[in-house]
């Protein structure tokens, strides 16, 4: 098969964690007799240096043309003068936006081989296999906000939703959730929220369709602390923009490494924006250090949802999780005994996994 990728690494660790995801998919594409075009484009503060803008009209030209787009990180000290007229992020919003990529999913599993980087004890999280779908294109996020200016020191940010925006990102859930535990948890704060009553009684409309799938409502502070508690009872985590942001990062202590985590942004077709959920991480930038696993797992997900390549993703995954069983660690997942290794070998030992994937399947040779 052939297939168009749109490549924006972005700020800060972005290039460097993105390079080993194309790597991996390079060496994934050779190795399954597959051709890949990918087409590079700026984003966020790199973007607002060389056009004056976060998300240059060629870069969103670029995301169209293509069949999925892989995206790294934007960010950081440079560009974050609270007075700027553009933020670097507002490039990542309004790819999002434009490319109407609704549904985040942010799959949380625990590694038995990192138990001992995990921020919970290893019997709290042994069994913890959450699915975070965070709505993505609504919410606070994109609603009318008011900046504070020197003569009126005052700002706000509004939290809408309407009932189609929770109604599609909710079906999401409940699909998911059908093929996995059969359970949604959906988070809300209907206790203070308007937002949040509507989210609670659309949510409670769309599970009425999904008789076979168990709904509980679940105010956000106290979802905080059960995922600490007892993760390992969550299966999707059914949420709004803001409070998916915040409890994926929470998350992502159970495994023991904002490094680690990928995420698929779906919309209504088959096109998606695949990225690490970590940011741009300014303090490791240039270094060699990042930890790739959150890009390269990303590029899995890519390939599954975007393309349709199954056992190419299986074959993503299951390489990285063999350089994680062998004990080679970026330096935020090293634990003792390990061998600690950059950004680039780790990304090279995932590929050279990959390149020998389509022949361990079995003895017979395949003629593409
Ligand atoms: C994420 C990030 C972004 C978000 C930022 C960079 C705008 O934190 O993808 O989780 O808040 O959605
Ligand atoms: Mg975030």
């Amino acid at each position: 098969m052939r297939a168009t990728i749109a490549v924006l690494p972005g700020d800060g660790v972005g290039p460097e964690v993105v390079a080993e995801a194309v790597k991996v998919l390079e060496a994934t594409a050779k190795s399954f007799g597959h051709t890949l075009d990918l087409a590079s484009g700026q984003i966020g503060g790199g973007a607002i240096d060389a056009t004056g803008s976060p998300l240059p009209a060629e870069t969103l030209r670029v995301c169209r043309n293509a069949d999925a787009v892989l995206f790294g990180a934007v960010g950081g000290p440079r560009w974050s003068d609270p007075r700027g007229r553009v933020r670097p992020e507002d490039g990542l919003l309004g790819l999002r936006r434009e490319l109407g990529v609704f549904a985040n999913l942010r799959p949380v599993r625990a590694v038995s081989d990192l138990a001992d980087v995990s921020a919970l004890r290893a019997d709290r999280i042994s069994d913890v296999d959450v699915l975070i779908v965070r709505e993505l294109t609504g919410g606070i996020y994109f609603g009318a906000r008011q900046e504070a200016t020197a003569a009126r020191r005052e700002a706000y940010d509004t939290m809408r939703y309407s009932d189609e925006e929770v109604r599609r990102v909710a079906h999401v859930g409940f699909r998911l959730a059908r093929e996995r535990r059969q359970r949604v948890t959906s988070v809300d704060k209907a206790n203070v929220l308007a937002s949040s009553r509507l989210w609670r009684q659309v949510v409670n409309d769309v599970a009425r369709e999904y008789p076979g799938v168990e709904c509980e409502s679940m105010l956000v502070d106290a979802a905080a602390m059960h995922l600490l508690r007892r993760p390992a009872d969550f299966d999707v985590l059914l949420t709004e923009n803001l409070f998916g942001d915040i409890l994926a990062d929470e998350a992502s202590m159970l495994v023991g490494s904002i490094g680690m985590l990928p995420s698929a942004s779906l919309g209504d077709g088959r096109r998606g924006l695949y990225e690490p959920i970590h940011g741009s991480a300014p303090d490791l930038a240039g270094r060699g250090v990042a930890n790739p696993l959150g890009a390269v797992l990303s590029a899995a997900m890519l390939v599954r949802h975007s393309l349709g390549w199954r056992v190419e993703a299986d074959a993503i995954e299951a390489a990285a999780s063999r350089v994680v069983a062998d004990g080679f660690r970026t330096a935020d997942i090293a634990t003792a005994g390990s061998t600690t290794v950059g950004t680039a070998e780790m990304g090279t030992r995932i590929a050279e996994l990959v390149a020998g994937a389509s022949r361990e399947e079995g003895p017979c040779v395949v003629t593409q």
